[in-house]
């Protein structure tokens, strides 16, 4: 059976570890495994702006054996002029695997649904799974295990990321805190998934309007732009709604004395974040940054080859 990686949860707590795992070993021998020999191509789609993304894809897939073909959306068939069942039937002649950057999960899931190679979802409106494979690993990389550590992302709760961060984080076995404004919630469905999946793993979720509260004794402290892609004629709006909610120097001494900061990047300095926090010794940004990389390798590694 074809292994997607729609969102998080399509991976057991078990594998996400044994994915994290194999990033670790990947970083250092990046060229001993080569599933993509031949070479086999994975089309690399994206309907929304990236730079991590699409270069540690095509580096990765490269890395793999592979050959990456970056297609952005607005230069193919796929949207107006041909259905997403239509292309996953072609693509999947041709290809290895499909990575898409999208806007609704739902069309991700439907790509999943028609396609016979995993369908990687590197980025949609709600869950940015990918982010959080490279998160993971850079926390246990700094932190030596993710088990038991509380994470407090500050911000907006109702991003990709923040669901993302529940889900996954209470995965890993960690304690995730959410500080959001009201308005601004986490996806009801991954909340509760969350706190379902807490509950097998020793992890739990707390989500709260209160900043310190989710920051006190943290070990990670994350954040993430304000306005994400699509949003952008809600800045106004949303910078006004977001104040109160940046991660300051203030903010990060509430925190655990060795907690480390993380963001997924592209930071707005001053907004969600000051320039002495994601610039300061406590910021671990490029180190997750560069993961995105590793961990990709390691989830492509596993899809391709998990019976
Ligand atoms: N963090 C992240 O996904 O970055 P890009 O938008 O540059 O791909
Ligand atoms: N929440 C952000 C993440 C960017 C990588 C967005 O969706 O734009």
């Amino acid at each position: 059976m074809v292994r997607h990686f729609r969102r998080d949860d399509d991976i057991s707590p078990a594998e996400q570890q044994q994915i994290i795992d194999r990033a670790i070993a990947m970083k250092a021998d990046p060229y001993g495994l080569t599933p993509l020999a031949g070479p086999k191509s994975v089309a690399l789609l994206f309907d929304k702006p990236s730079t991590r993304t699409r270069v540690s894809f095509s580096v990765g897939v490269a890395a793999l054996g592979g050959n990456p073909l970056v297609i952005q959306s607005s230069e193919s068939q796929l949207g107006a002029k041909e259905s997403i069942a239509d292309t996953a039937r072609v693509l999947d002649r041709m290809v290895a695997a499909i990575v898409w950057r999208t806007f609704a999960q739902s069309n991700i899931d439907e790509m999943a649904e028609y396609s016979t190679v995993p369908v990687i979802n590197s980025l949609s409106d709600d869950f940015h799974p990918c982010q959080l494979l490279a998160d993971l690993q850079t926390i246990q990389e700094h932190k030596g295990k993710t088990a038991g550590l509380t994470v407090a992302f500050i911000g907006d709760g109702s991003s990709n990321m923040a669901n993302s961060y529940l889900v996954a984080g209470v995965m890993a076995g960690m304690h995730v805190r959410v500080a959001t404004p009201t308005a601004y919630p986490p996806l009801a469905e991954a909340h509760s998934t969350a706190i379902r999946i807490s509950a097998e793993t020793g992890g739990s979720v707390r989500v709260t309007a209160d900043v310190a509260e989710a920051a006190q004794g943290a070990d990670v402290v994350v954040t993430d732009t304000w306005i994400s892609m699509g949003q952008e004629a809600e800045k106004a709006r949303r910078t006004a709604d977001f104040a109160g909610y940046a991660v300051t120097a203030d903010l990060m001494s509430l925190a655990s004395p060795g907690a480390i900061f993380l963001h997924c990047l592209p930071a707005f300095r001053g907004y969600e974040v000051d320039a002495d926090v994601i610039d300061g010794p406590q910021s671990a940004v490029w180190d997750a940054a560069e993961n995105r990389l590793h961990a990709q390798k390691a989830l492509l590694h596993f899809l391709l080859t998990t019976p």
